[in-house]
Formats: structure tokens, sequence, C-alpha cells
């Protein structure tokens, strides 16, 4: 058996999967770059946990995902991925895992890959340092969050 990782670094172009994140729309290929340097490729399987509720954010690897290929859920509640309750379902070009970063509370519901996927991943500092450098993306955020707030209401 093989441990060898799926997918490396190299074998990643970063600044073409940046590029095509809605996010990140509009930003010129220096910064674009920035952001790929700063960013990590995080392969997970179908079925695996990549946040867990109410744990805080600690190492330099966690962050701000941006999904890149794949789909993922957000759970409340949950201990395996298919229990608890679903609260969204994203797909390539979303993100998640910001409101920890924006509020430095604990990661406020689980997400789970359900089919294979690929994330690229900014770490808090790096997340803080794109917000406040960019408007349009701190804007493009809001407007998101107001989107995925309102769903939730409607529940
Ligand atoms: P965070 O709290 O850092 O980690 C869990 C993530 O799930 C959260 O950031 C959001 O990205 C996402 N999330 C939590 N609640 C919701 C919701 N109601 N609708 C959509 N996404 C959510």
């Amino acid at each position: 058996m093989t441990t060898e990782p799926i997918i490396t670094e190299e074998q990643v172009d970063k600044v073409a999967l940046l590029g095509k994140v809605p996010l990140f729309a509009g930003l010129d290929t220096g910064r674009l770059k920035q952001l790929a340097a700063a960013s990590r490729v995080c392969v997970y399987p179908d079925g695996a946990e990549i946040i867990e509720e109410g744990v805080e954010i600690l190492t330099f690897d966690d962050g701000l995902y941006l999904l890149i290929d794949g789909a993922v859920e957000v759970r409340k509640d949950s201990t395996d991925g298919v229990d608890g309750r679903l609260l969204a379902r994203f797909g390539p070009g979303e993100f998640f895992g910001e409101m920890a970063l924006l509020d430095d509370e604990p990661r406020s519901a689980s997400v789970y890959a359900v089919t294979d996927s690929l994330c690229l991943v900014l770490s808090r500092w790096d997340f803080h340092r794109q917000l406040h450098g960019d408007p349009d993306m701190a804007v493009k955020m809001l407007t998101v969050l107001a989107r995925r707030l309102r769903v939730t209401s409607g529940r």
C-alpha cells in the first residue's frame, strides 16, 4: 500500500485555481501569486472531517478553506458526517471556515467531504492580511455571509 500523497503542491497550479475562486475575481496576477504562495493544498477523501465543531484554531495549517474540487457538507451536532443537522452544502469555488477566523470563537459546525475533495487553505494570518488589503474581497464575503444567513433563517 502506498503512502504517497495523491496530489502534491507542485502538481497544482494554485494561481490558476485561485483565479477561478469568485472571492478573488479581479485580483491581478501579482496578488494571486502572493495568495498562492501563502495557501496550502489539502486533499480529503470522501467522508473525511475537514473541520470539527467546537475546536479552536490553534495550528498554522488550519484557516479559511477554498473548495477547488469536490463537495462538502456543513453539519451541526454530527458525530459521523451523516447524523446531526445539515446546514449547507458547498461545491467548487465556494469557501468555508471563515466564521471562527472572524469572531475568534471555536468552529461553529463540522464540515465533511462528501466526495473526494481538494481545498486550498489560507492561514488565519494570511486570511486577515487579505481581508484588510482587499476591500472587494471583504464585500464579496459579506454578501455570501448575508445569503447564507438568509438560507439558515429561512429554515
Ligand atoms: P467556522 O465556524 O469557522 O467552521 C465551520 C464552518 O461552517 C463555518 O465557519 C462556516 O464556514 C460554515 N457554516 C456554519 N454555519 C453555517 C450556516 N448556517 N450556513 C452555511 N455555512 C455555515
